[in-house]
């Protein structure tokens, strides 16, 4: 049943701009029941033109019309009676518009888009605290304002460059380190950002102003800043692992669903096509059950194995050490600026190796190495995970080698047979108990540069294949064996894969294996080219845009997951014993003493927000 309503200026103006109506039309709208139900509301005339069309719908319900409706990336938000509405700007007619009845047609107006962006009230009336960009008045063409946080680091250098290139605003730098070799660079390169060294100030200060962060500080403060961050309902780009402890990675699964956030995690390997073939190949039976997976990585290639250094080097004055160490127990700081030695004691990047800050070896490679197998075999909860280190364990660092073992359960999962983002297309499919290897580093030589001879891989008698496909092992790599073949990855990310199914006397590569021809392609792709670095940032901005956290193929809800199973391998490690997991409880059945590794005490001050 249709009544009449009226749109509040904002958002009518906005309609009335793209389908050159009058900005005073009077909108029908759906009667109290269908908006309780979240029914759309109204219905621009709009919708009659063959290119445009528009609908107000309740906040909540956006997800499903974006689900069965293919809509642009541009859509505004404007309040409405009782409950939120949207405006969505649809790409063309669909059957769904047709079946709902247009209000009459009103004469044009000729408002252009441009006009309505420089004028409208929303633009300049939204700026509230915590107000998405959407709200705040963007719309298709706006940029999105970033702020990057541990910005001046490695990788927070390619973050922040990656959102720059996809075009956005770069609004604030946010580093603890202003001595760095990224100071100079990023703050020339973006004289508009405004910098800070404190991430709890700039959100206080211009967190308004921000419709999305980005964090690519060192492991453990992931999490301290993410969930700052997403109190205020900010998206976040936060980098692999998504945090240190398993504690945290649940904790921002929660929020991230609580709070409908979009989010994404930094495995960029997830924005390749063959990391998405894979996935649904293998789902779909390309090489039947699967009961052993290998998993390895030349990593480390900085210091591990290495007990605490005696005394202290002087803070150098750029430098924010009591922030850098966030909400680990403070220690002294140990290091030197050197141009020519390039890696500290811990900064920039070889904290990796300590336990109070980094993931060791497979917290840094995991998230992008066994992505591939988490994703395809829908690797859950560990109940078992054994770890041996190659070199004798201390309280202090990761080992110089590890080989750890993961025992899955049989599993059910959920799969689409067709696009999600269209249909609600699922089925249900079972998997068999499988063990998963993870192998790092290699036998301790003191001689070697990185502290090991890089002997730690599958054994030969799993990978004679590899060798004749190739001449040797590459120095990372997955493989997965099922009983009608394996499937071999032979890179950091599983963006590409081989397949030898039982018949075949050697590894093709899965672009020109028959077998493939007959699984369909029911994994949309990521549309922003081959740099999987910029594509991946790029899903994360569209979803912003779109207010679509599903369209991250590394979401929270997602990453969470992978983040806990290779943090497990952490904990046994530092236990020092097999961990007898209950994943449903999070805890460690047989080992009490993993507790502390499995959610950390943290500093006074440096909590979750
Ligand atoms: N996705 C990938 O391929 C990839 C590659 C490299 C690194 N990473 C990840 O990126 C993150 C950073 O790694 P990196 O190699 O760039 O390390 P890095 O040491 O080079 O950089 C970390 C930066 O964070 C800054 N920082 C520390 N504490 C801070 C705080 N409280 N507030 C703001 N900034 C702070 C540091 O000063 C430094 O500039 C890690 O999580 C790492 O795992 C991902």
């Amino acid at each position: 049943m249709m009544g009449t309503g009226k749109i509040p200026d904002g958002a009518m103006n906005l309609a009335a701009a793209e389908a050159n109506v009058a900005p005073e039309a009077t909108f029908k709208t759906s009667s109290a029941a269908d908006r309780a139900e979240g029914r759309v509301l109204a219905i621009h005339p709009g919708t009659t033109s063959t290119k445009f069309g528009f609908f107000c719908v309740r906040e909540d319900f956006t997800r499903n019309v974006q689900r069965r409706l293919p809509c642009s990336t541009d859509f505004d938000v404007a309040p409405h009676g009782p409950c939120k509405c949207m405006l969505l700007l649809m790409r063309k007619n669909s059957k769904r518009l047709h079946r709902i009845s247009s209000p009459e047609p009103v004469p044009s107006s000729r408002v252009t888009r441009r006009d309505f962006i420089k004028t409208t009230s929303l633009a300049a009336g939204a700026l509230a605290f915590g107000v998405p960009a959407l709200l705040r008045g963007q719309n298709l063409n706006s940029k999105l304002n970033i702020a990057c946080i541990g910005a001046l680091g490695g990788k927070g250098r390619s973050d922040t460059d990656a959102c720059a290139r996809a075009g956005e605003n770069i609004v604030a730098l946010c580093d603890v380190d202003a001595g760095s070799e990224g100071y100079e660079t990023q703050t020339k390169k973006y004289p508009d950002a405004k910098f800070y060294k404190d991430f709890r100030q700039m959100l206080d200060e211009i967190g308004n102003q921000i419709d999305g962060v980005t964090v690519s500080t060192p492991d453990h403060l992931h999490a301290i800043v993410t969930s700052a961050a997403m109190q205020m309902h900010k998206p976040v780009y936060c980098q692999k692992p998504l945090t240190q402890t398993i504690y945290e990675a649940r904790y921002l699964r929660k929020m991230a669903k609580d709070k409908k956030i979009v989010t994404q995690m930094g495995n960029q390997g997830s924005a390749a096509d063959g990391l998405r073939r894979g996935v649904e190949t293998i789902q779909d039976g390309l090489i039947g059950q699967v009961h052993q997976i290998h998993v390895w990585t030349n990593r480390p290639v900085w210091p591990q194995g290495m007990d605490r250094p005696q005394g202290e080097d002087p803070i150098p004055a750029t430098l924010d050490w009591d922030k850098w160490i966030g909400p680990a127990a403070m220690r002294p700081y140990k290091g030197r600026r050197d141009p020519k030695d390039q890696y500290g004691i811990y900064i920039p990047f070889n904290w990796r190796g300590w336990q109070d800050f980094g993931t060791g070896a497979l917290g840094d490679m995991a998230c992008h190495t066994v992505n591939l197998p988490f994703r395809a075999l829908n690797l859950g909860y560990p109940t078992e995970i054994e770890a041996t280190p190659l070199s004798k364990m201390n309280k202090e660092s990761y080992p110089v080698g590890a080989k750890i073992r993961y025992e899955f359960p049989q599993r059910k999962a959920s799969i689409s047979v067709a696009d999600p983002h269209l249909f609600h297309h699922h089925r249900t499919i079972e998997q068999d108990a499988a063990t998963l290897w993870w192998y790092d580093g290699g036998q301790p030589d003191a001689t070697a540069p990185d502290g090991h001879d890089f002997s730690n891989k599958p054994p030969v008698e799993l990978t004679a294949d590899i060798v004749a496909l190739r001449g040797d092992i590459p120095n990372s790599g997955s493989l997965l064996i099922g009983e009608g073949g394996t499937v071999f990855s032979p890179d950091d990310y599983g963006t590409s894969f081989f397949v030898k199914l039982k018949d075949d006397t050697k590894y093709i590569h899965y672009t020109k294996h028959p077998a493939l021809e007959k699984y369909p392609e029911r994994i949309p792709r990521n549309p922003n080219g081959k740099d999987t670095n910029f594509a991946h940032t790029k899903e994360w901005l569209t979803a912003i845009r779109e207010n679509t956290p599903d369209l991250c193929y590394s979401r929270f809800e997602i990453a969470s997951r992978l983040t806990e199973i290779m943090l497990l391998g952490c904990v046994a490690l530092r236990a020092g014993q097999k961990i007898e997991w209950d994943g449903a409880k999070m805890v460690a059945k047989n080992c009490p003493e993993a507790a502390p590794f499995i959610k950390r005490e943290n500093r006074a001050g440096w909590v979750l927000s």
